[in-house]
């Protein structure tokens, strides 16, 4: 067995992204729901692992569809909490405002995209842009739950979190404020640097004969 999945400590305090996203519903959502996920994904990884020992593939499906939904929730919300910061937002700058603007037409039409991917997710969700490294370019992708929608390959630069928990408690139903309440904190030297790092990736596929 390899490492096992571990909680982030957040770089910030609970209460640095406000009024945007409460300190009490940042401490829920790091401290309750992200925890559970990384534990759960550990805990699903015991059981792949007793089931090998035991030669018993009985649960396979059930075990891989668990692993899959908690492992890509700790991966999500790692990245979320470092797409933050407190007194971010503004607009990015260099290569990834170069590439945004190439692949959206401009900051404004890929910001009221990825509010609308974000708003239309049914049930729970993420809106996520990513890095797409066979076409080489950036798209905006809705995620379902965790794990579902997303193209393989997609390697996820900024995400937000569509899910109730991550913002009922202070925004109730009108989801569409926090949605616009966090371009108030994004991070965008991390969203540099994430794509940066993956123009790296070479998905090495060949290319179809002419
Ligand atoms: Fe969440």
């Amino acid at each position: 067995m390899g490492q096992r999945y571990v909680l982030p400590d957040l770089a910030y305090d609970h209460g640095a992204l406000e009024p945007h996203i409460s300190g009490r519903v940042l401490e829920l959502h790091h401290g309750k729901h992200h925890a559970g996920y990384v534990k759960n994904a550990n805990e699903v990884l015991e059981q792949l692992d007793e089931a090998r020992r035991a030669r018993d593939f009985a649960r396979i499906a059930a075990l891989e569809r668990g692993l899959a939904f908690n492992l890509s929730g700790h991966v999500l919300h790692s990245i979320f909490w470092q797409n933050m910061m407190p007194k971010g937002g503004g607009r990015p700058t260099g290569e990834l405002a170069t590439a945004l603007e190439r692949d959206f037409g401009d900051f404004d039409a890929f910001k009221k995209q990825m509010n609308a991917v974000a708003s239309t997710i049914m049930g729970s969700g993420w809106a996520a842009l990513v890095w797409e490294p066979i076409g080489q370019r950036l798209l905006l992708t809705q995620i379902y739950d965790h794990q579902s929608n997303l193209a393989q390959s997609g390697v996820p630069l900024l995400v937000l979190d569509a899910w109730e928990h991550a913002y009922y408690l202070q925004y109730e139903n009108r989801k569409a404020e926090f949605f616009e309440a966090v371009w108030n904190v994004w991070n965008w030297a991390d969203v540099a640097e994430r794509f940066a790092s993956a123009r790296k990736v070479n998905v090495r596929l060949k290319r179809a004969a002419a």
